[in-house]
């Protein structure tokens, strides 16, 4: 049967993301952050983790009052305080999902847990039983799934299912597949469990190796359709796959990725400038997408290339993720066509004196500073008329 090509976009800026250190942020600043996420579209927001603190209870409790519209997710781990926990801080939802989630690779129930396979099947039946007495939309997360043994993790993806969970989330929490190997897991499993047509598969990528993303594509070939997300790709260590890539995959390659999502990419930029403002944390000048230099060229050819014709450094509009349009920046690197056409656009025709003079400028300037602003350029204007005067006057 063929599946649909809508993917659901399941974020965790405010769960995973605000994990990480240096990003935490206050109840305000996670409602806030909530609202924008609303804005663009997200299908999902997982709140918190509310057992984690009263902080964390608290903050989960206010999104779910104050944002309607998409589903608000708690995580719990397969434990009841947990889940009642959790429960308790999404009753004011409109619609809410519980997210329970154990380890099932041998190495975390060995080390970490202390568990043996049997109780960790046990643990995952009786939370999800546990959670759909509270919702009847729950996920079950089988943490470090790509590093766990695949047969029992087809059992245990059974039992989640035969109890209830509507979500199957098979995280590579330690970033460690590449795209075939995952794209190959998320098949063999779905063809694996005999259950697995009345649960959706969601992928949940760490970027310890920089393939969250490609992973997270990867993963939706191979049957997945629900990713989860970070803003920015905060998260732990190294980070999550970063929503506004993913999206914007899907979106400017149709051609190879005919998959959709409900995001309204033209608030992509505004969601992550908010995200850097409420966390203090500065976004990656060359970060895809919403990076600052995302859409800048300062390199005489490109900014040439772009005054004809922008298809020949740019594969999609800044407009169409909320960046500026025509971002030339001046400086050393920068052609005449690129001063020129600003002076133009400050509404200043020079003679080609005068445009020789202020590129020289320009250039002499670009050494010793990263960028030239438009009141530099609007001096060196000045001195190059003044000059060009003087020059007329004394013929
Ligand atoms: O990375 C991970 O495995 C997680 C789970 C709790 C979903 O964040
Ligand atoms: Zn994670």
């Amino acid at each position: 049967m063929s599946q649909t090509t809508r993917v659901i976009i399941f974020d965790t800026t405010l769960r995973d993301g605000e994990q990480a250190p240096g990003f935490s942020m206050d109840v305000p600043s996670k409602v806030k952050m909530a609202m924008a996420l609303d804005a663009l579209g997200v299908d999902i927001i997982e709140a918190g983790f509310p057992i984690a603190s009263p902080a964390d209870s608290e903050a989960t409790r206010q999104v779910a009052m104050q944002v309607t519209r998409p589903v608000i997710a708690a995580l719990a781990r397969c434990r009841p305080a947990d889940i009642d926990e959790a429960a308790l801080a999404l009753a004011p939802a409109t619609r809410k999902r519980i997210h329970t989630f154990l380890a099932t690779s041998d190495l975390h129930l060995e080390k970490k847990l202390r568990i043996t396979r049997e109780a960790c099947l046990e643990a995952t039946v009786s939370a999800v039983s546990r959670a759909r007495q509270v919702t009847d939309d729950v996920e079950f997360s089988a943490e470090d799934a790509t590093r766990s043994d695949r047969d029992f993790l087809c059992r245990v993806v059974e039992g989640a299912i035969a109890a209830g969970a509507t979500t199957i989330n098979l995280p590579d929490t330690v970033g460690y597949a590449t795209p075939e190997d995952i794209r190959e897991f998320f098949e063999e499993i779905r063809r694996r469990v005999p259950n697995s047509d009345k649960a959706t598969f969601s992928a949940h990528c760490h970027d310890d190796l920089g393939l969250a993303v490609a992973n997270s594509i990867a993963s939706v070939q191979g049957g997945v359709r629900q990713i989860e997300c970070t803003i920015n790709g905060i998260g732990e260590r190294a980070g999550n796959a970063s929503l506004e890539e993913i999206v914007m995959a899907f979106r400017v390659r149709q051609d190879r990725l005919p998959y959709d999502t409900a995001i309204e990419t033209p608030h992509l930029f505004a969601a992550s400038q908010l995200l850097s403002e409420l966390t203090s944390e500065p976004v990656q000048a060359n970060k895809a997408i919403v990076g600052r230099n995302a859409f800048a060229h300062e390199a005489g050819i490109h900014q040439d290339g772009m005054l004809k014709d922008s298809r020949t450094y740019e594969i999609m509009c800044p407009q169409d993720v909320g960046q500026t349009p025509d971002q030339l920046v001046l400086g050393r690197h920068s052609g005449r066509h690129a001063v020129h056409k600003r002076c133009e656009t400050l509404g200043f025709n020079l003679s080609s004196d005068e445009l020789a003079a202020v590129y020289h400028e320009v250039v002499t300037m670009g050494e010793h500073r990263k960028s030239i602003g438009d009141n530099d350029l609007r001096r060196m204007i000045a001195r190059a008329r003044a000059v060009s005067e003087a020059s007329h006057s004394s013929r």
